[in-house]
């Protein structure tokens, strides 16, 4: 029996649940809480950003500080403007972190200068995070607050009074420091001018996960008080002069620590304002930048609340009826959304790279984990912004000659897996978004299908030959064409087939003849399987399944990797630790990596109920990675077999458990909103198979869920009929779809942009709807079959 509290509470709840509205909720942006995922590798960034903004201010911490700041104990070593959200590989960018504090006796000389130096804590329950607005309070008292235009950012740091032992005021200081979060800075200059006090400063960088380097500029300036003093640092030693310093990389690639600092008279109310224009061209686009910010004094809540403004106006094309639900539920969902529109950032108008007409957008990062369900997901709620950056990608093809795999801070980023970008592109082509020049794109995507880059390891594909040749690529290949990391035969060959189909289905679009290859190539897959293998768990016993993908040589003849290698149960599989024959994952789950022809697939694996009782082990056994993006569309593949009661439940046994509201509530890298995209097409009940014209219908984790197109005003609408918020009713019995009777257990993009209704009703059994064949998603070798039928 529950003690008696529980159940008062439990009553509580109920009557609660039987209040709440029945109509849709307003102003969702209060459910978004920026800091859900700041800890236990989330990685998310925190602070404060236009939708898709360059400027994006936060506190660095010296923990987990992949998006700049975490919720993990860790101490604050400055607050810088530019960031990527929770990406995995190296801390990305954070140039030019500004450090507030007081120099004891008022002397420079007793400043904090390096990172470690300085590093201090932060009151716990000081931090406040909300879309556009970031702000703590460190344990020396000094608050921090923070919000963003698009190029600029703008802080106040409000110090608290204090004195030195003869009496006298203490004067604040910021400090500017000529580094990034991960000290990767080559050489940098910072000058600060002896009239305005206003500070320009630019250095040379290197991307977080990719080749190259890249320039980032600044121009900062400070109001509300009263300059008392400035100049230049290096290592822990100051001067008012001189008033610019350049600092490289000498001996050993020794790396010194240096900027500049300014001192105020402390103003009355102890605030001083730094706005800081960021830029990737010059320091001069930067001051013009800073300029977006016209009054840095009085600005401050007018930013904000046009940041705020920006971030309801993105969301607004969706709307939920809870039915009863937690807010805890409201505030993954909105949460989840808020991540996927943080990047990729929008750096038109500061691409020093190439001028262009096009829109530029950078920080896809990466496209091997935003192409499954957050490229879809922008396609609904915000198709303008989808359409410009596949704009960007083909621009990027035009110039720098390949589609981009992954790409932060100008650079090109390492390639996981296949050329990515081309499901992009055809999920773009599926869904009809307009302003594409779909005949350029299409050469960008033969150019990935047909020809071998030098450095494939961050663009295009490797192994072409073996690929055209035997149809695989082969463990250990003979490939004197390009360079990449010598492995990942098995993921390769599952996502260049996948890749090819993509081609295939915008040539077909477009009637170009070579379609046909690219659609015959996309059946590469199967030359890896190997129907005799079978895999042995570590403590010896058989998983009693048969038939799994294997490496296999040059000659023909089968190699071997350990099905189990590279999941959860095993070891972590990096590109850089221990390549492997598959990327970050297992055999296991590439297994089910067949997105174009899951009936296939389900026939090698011996029928539908063998393919389920295999996807349940795989779920139920640790052997399922919910923490990486490889394992969406697992989730929803039993609707392939005609069971897509079980896709519900298995959405369920995920989610709240593994996606949630707390500070780490998310399981792994939100990858720029990957993560974060999951949840919400699992939550609006229908998950995309990206690259096709195909949304899995399972019941929303609402009473209902509507969803204005912003380019028809079209509504759509999906109903549950006996919804439960304890979510016992989650099993589809019957479905109309406009008023008419729908069996089918998918439906086309058109439902959005037609805005259709949907009706589901809910019970606690799985139910036939939706499991005969004829229901059931398409398949490239369902439609084969029927085209030969045609023919015969
Ligand atoms: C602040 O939070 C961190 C991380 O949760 C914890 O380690 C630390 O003890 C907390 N500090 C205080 C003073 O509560
Ligand atoms: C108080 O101390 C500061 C530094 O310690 C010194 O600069 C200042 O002259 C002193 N003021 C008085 C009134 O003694
Ligand atoms: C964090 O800063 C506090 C002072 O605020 C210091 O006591 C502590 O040692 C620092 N922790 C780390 C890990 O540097
Ligand atoms: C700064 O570093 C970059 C990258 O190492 C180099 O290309 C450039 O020439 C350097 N600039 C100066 C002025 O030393
Ligand atoms: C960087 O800044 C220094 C000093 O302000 C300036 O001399 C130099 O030209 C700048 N470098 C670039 C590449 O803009
Ligand atoms: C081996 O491990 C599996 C999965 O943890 C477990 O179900 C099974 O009972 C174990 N078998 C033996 C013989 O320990
Ligand atoms: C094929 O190549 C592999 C790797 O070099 C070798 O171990 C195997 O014996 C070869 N098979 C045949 C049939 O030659
Ligand atoms: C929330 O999600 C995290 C990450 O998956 C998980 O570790 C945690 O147990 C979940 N919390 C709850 C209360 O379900
Ligand atoms: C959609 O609504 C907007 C704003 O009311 C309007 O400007 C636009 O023309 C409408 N589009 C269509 C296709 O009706
Ligand atoms: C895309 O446009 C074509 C041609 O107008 C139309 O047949 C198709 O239904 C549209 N697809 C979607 C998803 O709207």
């Amino acid at each position: 029996m529950l003690p008696l509290h529980t159940r008062v509470l439990g009553i509580t709840l109920v009557l609660l649940g039987a209040l709440s509205p029945a109509t849709a909720t307003r102003d969702d942006l209060k459910y978004v809480n920026p800091l859900i995922g700041s800890t236990n590798g989330g990685n998310v960034f925190a602070g404060a950003s236009l939708p898709y903004g360059l400027a994006k201010p936060v506190a660095d911490v010296d923990g987990e500080n992949t998006g700049g700041f975490s919720t993990d104990g860790s101490n604050v070593t400055g607050f810088s403007h530019m960031h990527d959200s929770g990406t995995g590989g190296n801390p990305s960018m954070g140039q030019f972190p500004l450090f507030p504090q007081y120099c004891a006796d008022n002397d420079i000389n007793n400043c904090k200068f390096p990172k470690a130096a300085r590093a201090v804590h932060y009151k716990n329950d000081s931090v406040e995070a909300r879309p556009g607005y970031f702000a703590l309070t460190l344990e020396n008292g000094i608050r921090a607050e923070m919000t963003s235009a698009r190029r600029a950012a703008l802080y106040r740091f409000t110090f608290p009074e204090e004195k030195t032992e003869n009496g006298t005021a203490l004067d604040p200081t910021i400090l500017l420091d000529l580094t990034d979060i991960y000290d990767t800075r080559q050489n940098a200059s910072i000058s600060i001018n002896r009239e305005s006090s206003r500070v320009k400063g630019n250095g040379t960088f290197l991307p977080s996960f990719g080749a190259g380097s890249y320039k980032a500029y600044f121009c900062a300036d400070f109001s509300g008080a009263t300059v008392r003093d400035s100049g230049i640092w290096v290592n822990d030693r100051a001067g008012s002069e001189p008033k610019e310093i350049f600092v490289t990389r000498g001996f050993n690639n020794f790396y010194l620590q240096a900027g500049g600092f300014v001192t105020f008279n402390r103003p009355e109310n102890g605030a001083v304002t730094a706005r800081v224009g960021v830029s990737y061209i010059s320091s001069d686009q930067a001051c013009s930048n800073a300029e977006e910010i016209s009054d840095p004094l009085n600005d401050f809540d007018a930013l904000r609340s046009t940041a705020e403004t920006a971030w309801r106006d993105k969301l607004s094309p969706i709307k939920v009826t809870p039915g009863g639900v937690s807010d805890d539920i409201l505030r993954s969902f909105w949460t989840g959304i808020y991540h996927t529109m943080l990047s990729p950032q929008d750096l038109t108008g500061e691409n020093p790279l190439w001028s262009s007409d096009e829109p530029y957008f950078d920080s896809f990062y990466c496209i091997w984990d935003a192409f499954r369900a957050q490229h879809p997901f922008l396609t609904i709620l915000d198709p303008r912004a989808q359409s410009k950056m596949v704009r960007s990608l083909i621009d990027t093809y035009k110039h720098e000659g390949w589609l981009p795999d992954c790409r932060m801070s100008l650079c090109k980023g390492w390639t996981q897996g296949g050329s990515n970008a081309d499901v992009v592109l055809a999920d773009a082509y599926v869904k009809n978004l307009t302003g594409i020049d779909w005949e350029l794109a299409y050469k960008a995507l033969v150019n990935d299908a047909e020809n071998e880059p030098l450095e494939w390891s961050y663009e295009g594909r490797g192994g072409l030959q073996s690929w055209k040749r035997l149809h695989y690529i082969p463990y250990l290949d003979f490939d004197y064409l390009g360079f990449g990391t010598n492995s990942r035969s098995i993921s390769r060959t599952v996502e260049y087939a996948y890749n090819d189909h993509s081609v295939a289905v915008v040539g077909k679009g477009l009637g170009k003849k070579d379609y046909t290859t690219y659609l015959s190539r996309a059946n590469n897959w199967k030359n890896l399987f190997k129907r005799d293998q079978k895999s042995i768990l570590t403590n010896g016993t058989d998983t009693g399944f048969t038939g799994f993908f294997q490496p296999k040589y040059l000659n023909g003849t089968w190699g071997y990797q350990d099905p189990i290698a590279c999941s959860p149960l095993t070891d972590f599989c990096s590109l850089t630790s221990n390549p492997s024959e598959t990327f970050e994952s297992s055999v296991w789950e590439y297994l089910f990596y067949v997105p174009h022809d899951m009936a296939a697939l389900i026939k090698f694996l011996g029928g539908a109920d063998s393919f389920v009782s295999r996807l349940d082990y795989f779920h139920e056994s640790g052997l399922a990675d919910i923490s990486n993006e490889p394992v969406f569309l697992t989730v929803y593949e039993y609707h392939y077999a005609g069971r897509p009661a079980l896709s519900a439940r298995r959405a369920h046994s995920y989610i709240p458990s593994k996606f949630n509201s707390t500070n780490d509530g998310l399981p792994g890298n939100d990858d720029s909103g990957a993560m974060g995209s999951f949840l919400a097409w699992s939550m609006m009940g229908l998950f995309p198979n990206a690259g096709q014209n195909v949304y899995l219908i399972a019941p929303p984790f609402f009473q209902s869920v509507e969803y204005t197109h912003p380019e028809t005003n079209q509504t759509a609408t999906i109903r549950n009929v006996n919804f439960d918020s304890s979510y016992k009713n989650i099993y589809i019995q019957s479905a109309k779809l406009n008023g008419k009777p729908y069996n089918k257990n998918w439906i086309g993009h058109e439902f959005f942009t037609q805005g259709w209704t949907l009706e589901l009703t809910l019970g606690d059994k799985e139910s036939d709807w939706g499991t005969k064949k004829e229901d059931l998603p398409p398949s490239m070798s369902d439609s084969l079959a029927s085209v030969e039928a045609l023919h015969a």
